[in-house]
């Protein structure tokens, strides 16, 4: 998978600006507040149809602009296409090859990034919802089936806190919901665990090189489910919460409130690990998909991703770069043989090879 080229028009502080990248190693250089992060958010929104920074449209658009406009060609499964996604104030439109998206999914089947930005670094340590979030980004890339089970579950769980928030709640309903729910839950853990278990591996792996020592890291999954007749236990744990919920008037057993944890040497890295200790295991795990995307691969972005890493595990991770694919780096100064170089400057990039 490639980026061939990308144009702006009004997106955060760009007028105009028009990018063609290569095949590995694509830099973004420049002073703090040039529009570094800004130029790989544009990347990663052909993805996902939004940025990384917030969950709103609203920031993507130049102050004073109407919509922004995010133009690329892309190369995959051997086919170019061409992405459109206009940004306004009351929503998005995405367009591939001129035909209007009906669900952007669409667009993240058609192209996969891989981010690390500095927020990530508290990934282990900071609430669980940001690691199952991850997970189910994670997950229904590769497959679509999960995709759409995540999405039920989401409605489902959405319609059964609203019933019980009711002022009355309808059992019968209730009944009927909790059992939809239920039959969620098992093939939910299972592909959890499934991607879990590679995950474990290629985070011990790109810890190790990182690292530069051998080392091997677990990963504490915590489902929902742990018997090996999941459906009734699914029911018997919601019958046995059907009180509590009542009570609470929302639906406090699931797989929507999982968590997972990275153990070095045993210890959580969350709980005991570092600030530096934490940064690269949080960069590790969030690389990690990128080598679990076959041979299609993943665009790779890593903003600013040096900035805090001492020498040895700054050439480390410069190491990994060959394997990564395409890659955006974004990086106020930054040696790299080979690398395209684009020298960012207050909404302009230019290119120097
Ligand atoms: N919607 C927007 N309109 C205009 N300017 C914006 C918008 N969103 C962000 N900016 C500005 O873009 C500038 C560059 O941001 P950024 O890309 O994060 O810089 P850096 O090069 O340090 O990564 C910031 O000064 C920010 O205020
Ligand atoms: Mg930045």
């Amino acid at each position: 998978m490639k980026l061939l080229r990308l144009s702006l028009r009004s997106f955060r502080n760009y007028d105009e600006c028009r990018i063609e990248p290569g095949e590995g190693v694509n830099l973004f250089l420049g002073e703090n507040g040039s529009g570094k992060t800004n130029l790989a958010e544009a990347v990663y929104c052909l993805s996902l149809g939004r940025g990384w920074r917030s969950p709103d449209i609203a920031p993507l658009i130049k102050d004073g602009a109407k919509e922004a406009l995010v133009e690329a060609r892309v190369e995959s499964r051997g086919l170019t296409h061409d992405i459109e996604l206009r940004f306004m104030k009351k929503g998005r439109q995405a367009k591939i090859d001129g035909h209007p998206v009906r669900k952007l999914s669409e667009l993240s089947s058609l192209v996969s990034v891989v981010s690390y930005a500095p927020e990530d670094a508290l990934f282990y340590k900071g609430p669980p919802g940001v690691r199952r979030a991850f997970l189910d980004l994670a997950i229904s890339k590769a497959d679509e089936g999960y995709f759409r089970l995540a999405k039920t579950h989401h409605k489902l769980l959405e319609e059964r806190n609203a019933l019980l928030k009711g002022e009355t709640v309808d059992r019968l309903a209730l009944e009927v919901l909790t059992e939809r729910l239920v039959m969620c839950e098992a093939p939910i853990d299972e592909a959890r665990k499934k991607f879990l278990s590679l995950l474990e591996h290629r985070v011990s792996g790109l810890l190790s090189e990182l690292k530069g020592e051998e080392m091997e890291a677990r990963i504490d999954y915590r489902p929902f489910l742990k018997s090996d007749d999941p459906i009734p236990e699914a029911r018997a744990l919601y019958a046995r919460a059907l009180a509590t919920d009542l009570e609470r008037r929302t639906t406090t057993v699931g797989t929507h409130r999982e968590d997972f944890a990275l153990l070095e040497d045993g210890k959580s890295v969350g709980a005991y690990g570092s600030q530096g200790e934490n940064r690269l295991a949080s960069i590790a795990t969030k690389l990690a998909p990128a080598m679990m995307a076959g041979k299609e691969g993943s665009i790779v972005i890593l903003d600013d991703a040096w900035s805090e890493l001492d020498e040895k595990r700054g050439e480390n991770l410069k190491a990994l770069l060959p394997r990564l694919g395409q890659c955006f780096v974004t990086a106020t100064s930054f040696d790299y043989e080979g690398a395209r170089r684009f020298d960012i400057g207050r909404g302009t990039a230019a290119t120097e090879e």
